[in-house]
């Protein structure tokens, strides 16, 4: 989502880009607030920039996306050589915002939740790159107890499908092989009575378009219709991110995720009966308030339950604002505490990984190719349909070609293997 934005800033403001700061007109950072650190990151990069405008005063910095809008104009109080504070829904406002800012010479603060042309800048997008996202969804409305994203981000707002469709069918053009739709809660996508079942269908019927992904999916909005869509459509790829938060049915209700342990396995099992050999990754909180050894084990068993094929794993991180934040008064988990149980998940999780790679061993698999491997330009990459790296030997002509590959080593993080022919 931010990379989008990102690509959306740079495409709003129509210049050309530097990676010598010095030489900028304009610089402007795009920020996460999810968690602490990113948030911390935010604002210590900022500072990187302070003796540039001191020696070119006409510079224009700003910070745009989630901490922009969370801490709003107390930043200009706190970081003088700060021109502009600019939240994720006025990225389309930005053009008109520069040049107030370089008439006026003041400083500016946008962020206001209620903008209606919130996906009108398309990102910018690289010359001859393969694949790209799309917006379908900005804001979310489910509200979980520790989440800062709807107060940052806004309620949800979803984007027409004929302008989901125009972007792809431009991108397509432009030599786009897959497009990954992403909304806070993807599939809970609706307009005017079509749901995220019918978009999907809607998305495969373009021509030119190989692949589609998705991300990130709401556990309780995953339908039968979705799965059946997922199914029937040759071009939605056999991955799906899930975020479980917890194994611990406690801890699911204090997160406010409305749904049980149980339920969430019985979505999975229903995904696997439909779809056999898709791909599941999720995401886990470990130490959220409240969280006791018992819940923790929980958590481990359902790791071994559900078998996922990945895991985003992180401590829980207090966010101001939140429901949850409250909760830490009474029930806070020890950092020592919180780090040890992350390792255990994660050590589990990295055991879990690596078999399932091995088991890709001796297959024949289709994988989109990116480009060339970055240390050895005789080895090019792309991803398999269960979104896996796969790296072997062959050279650049082969971007954007779905190629047959052998699979011959499965490694943690990636697998290798060997073109059998181009498709
Ligand atoms: N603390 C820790 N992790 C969080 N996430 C969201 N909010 C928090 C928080 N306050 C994680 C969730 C989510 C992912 C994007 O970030 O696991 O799925």
């Amino acid at each position: 989502m931010n990379e989008y934005d990102s690509d959306r800033i740079r495409n709003a403001l129509n210049l050309e880009t530097t990676t010598h700061p010095e030489k900028a007109d304009i610089v402007i950072i795009n920020t996460c607030s999810i968690r602490q650190k990113a948030d911390q990151k935010a604002l210590s990069s900022i500072g990187k920039f302070k003796h540039l405008k001191a020696r070119k005063p006409e510079m224009i910095i700003g910070i745009a996306g989630c901490v922009a809008q969370l801490y709003g104009d107390k930043l200009l109080d706190k970081i003088p050589h700060l021109d502009l504070v600019l939240g994720p829904r006025s990225i389309p406002r930005l053009p008109t915002i520069i040049s107030q800012i370089e008439k006026e010479k003041r400083r500016c603060v946008e962020t206001s939740l209620d903008v209606e042309e919130v996906f009108e800048i398309e990102p910018y997008h690289e010359e001859g790159k393969v694949t790209a996202f799309v917006s379908v969804q900005q804001g979310c409305n489910k509200k979980c107890t520790y989440c800062i994203v709807p107060y940052v981000r806004g309620n949800e707002i979803n984007r027409p499908t004929t302008k989901i469709l125009s972007e792809i069918g431009n991108l397509v053009i432009k030599g786009v092989k897959e497009v990954t739709l992403i909304g806070q809660t993807v599939n809970s996508w609706r307009d005017n009575g079509y749901k995220f079942s019918d978009l999907l269908r809607k998305v495969a019927e373009l021509e030119g378009l190989e692949r589609i992904r998705f991300t990130t999916s709401y556990p309780r909005d995953v339908t039968k219709r979705m799965i059946d869509s997922m199914r029937d459509t040759r071009k939605v790829c056999r991955h799906i991110h899930l975020p479980v938060q917890s194994g611990s049915n406690k801890i699911l209700s204090l997160m406010k995720r409305t749904y049980t342990k149980e339920w969430y396995l019985d979505t999975v099992n229903k995904l696997r009966d439909s779809i056999p050999d898709i791909a599941i990754s999720t995401d886990i909180i470990v130490g959220f308030p409240g969280e006791t050894e018992e819940d923790f084990e929980n958590t481990i068993k359902l790791l071994n339950e559900a078998e996922f094929n990945n895991i985003f794993s992180f401590k829980f991180s207090q966010r101001p604002g939140t429901p949850a934040s409250e909760f830490c008064e009474k029930e806070n988990v020890s950092e020592t505490d919180a780090n040890r149980r992350l390792s255990r998940l994660q050590e589990l999780q990295r055991e879990i990984t690596f078999r399932k790679n091995q088991l890709n061993v001796g297959s024949t698999q289709e994988v989109l190719v990116e480009g060339e491997g970055r240390s050895n330009s005789n080895w090019i990459y792309g991803r398999n349909t269960y979104n896996q790296i796969v790296h072997f030997p062959g050279s650049a002509p082969l971007k954007g070609v779905v190629a047959k590959v052998k699979i011959t080593e499965g490694l943690q993080n990636s697998l290798r293997g060997e073109l059998l022919n181009k498709n």
